[in-house]
């Protein structure tokens, strides 16, 4: 039991033991018509999915692994502003429920001493023109060991564990997740984007430093200027062209 302070993000939850994929059990939800807010909880998943097609370590009983439902009225463009939205708000309850102090890679990594603990994976369900959802696929490494974690990642990911020193109540930080998200979610259906922007901004680690965004195809360096209103990197190269980068990865 979680003791929800919520109205609605977390009021529906589904708890599984084992899945492939919690995006996959929400893409269905929501198929099925679920309300907005619902959870996917798993104990563990065995082909977590990443971004950029990558697969997401997810092993059972020591993380969060878990897929929010929103049904927001917004212009499809718009999206990428919720994936940024839900990094604030996972910043905020990390930082409320350990002490700790984290950092916003763009878009969306949560980063603890330079090293990733947090994955958000945003998936939309809409018409060109109309959002029917989003699945905000949200994975905390949090209580794994330094050995647990997978042997490829474990120079550049971490968990709060390791990070504290002890072990945090999951369902606590559940909890307050949910709670955050809420807020900064009613926050940005009243005020528009504004509020938000600056409160990512307050946590980005690359705005101001030059970084490299990789996508399949190209590589390009430049100044992180910040992001547009609609929620979209700015880089500026050296002959002082500003390349919009909508999705891709970022070498700091
Ligand atoms: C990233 O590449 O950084 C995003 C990782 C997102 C992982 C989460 S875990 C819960 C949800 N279900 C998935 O299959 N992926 C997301």
């Amino acid at each position: 039991h979680l003791g929800l302070q919520t109205d609605y993000i977390g009021k529906n939850i589904y708890f599984e033991e084992t899945v492939e994929s919690t995006q996959k059990i929400a893409a269905r939800l929501v198929y099925e018509g679920a309300f907005e807010g619902t959870v996917v909880v798993a104990e563990e998943q065995t082909s977590g999915r990443g971004r950029l097609s990558r697969t997401w370590h997810s092993p059972k009983g020591t993380g969060i692994w878990m897929s929010v439902i929103l049904r927001p009225d917004i212009p499809v463009q718009k999206a990428p502003q919720l994936t940024l939205l839900a990094a604030v708000g996972i910043a905020q309850a990390i930082e409320k429920c350990t002490g700790l102090s984290v950092g916003i890679k763009w878009p969306n990594d949560i980063l603890i001493n330079g090293k990733k603990a947090v994955g958000i994976l945003t998936e939309l369900q809409a018409d060109p023109d109309k959002i029917h959802a989003v699945i905000i696929g949200i994975g905390i490494n949090v209580n794994q060991q330094h050995e647990h974690l997978a042997e490829d990642i474990r120079q550049i990911a971490t968990s709060l564990l390791i990070e504290t020193g002890r072990e945090q109540k999951r369902a606590e930080l559940m909890q307050a997740i949910f709670l955050q998200l809420e807020k900064l979610y009613k926050q940005y259906m009243a005020e528009g984007f504004g509020i938000i922007k600056l409160l990512w901004e307050s946590y980005a680690v690359s705005i101001g430093k030059e970084i490299t965004a990789r996508t399949m195809t190209n590589a390009i360096t430049g100044i992180a200027k910040g992001i547009t209103e609609d929620g979209i990197l700015m880089l500026e190269d050296r002959e002082g062209v500003i390349h919009y980068i909508h999705s891709a990865d970022i070498e700091i």
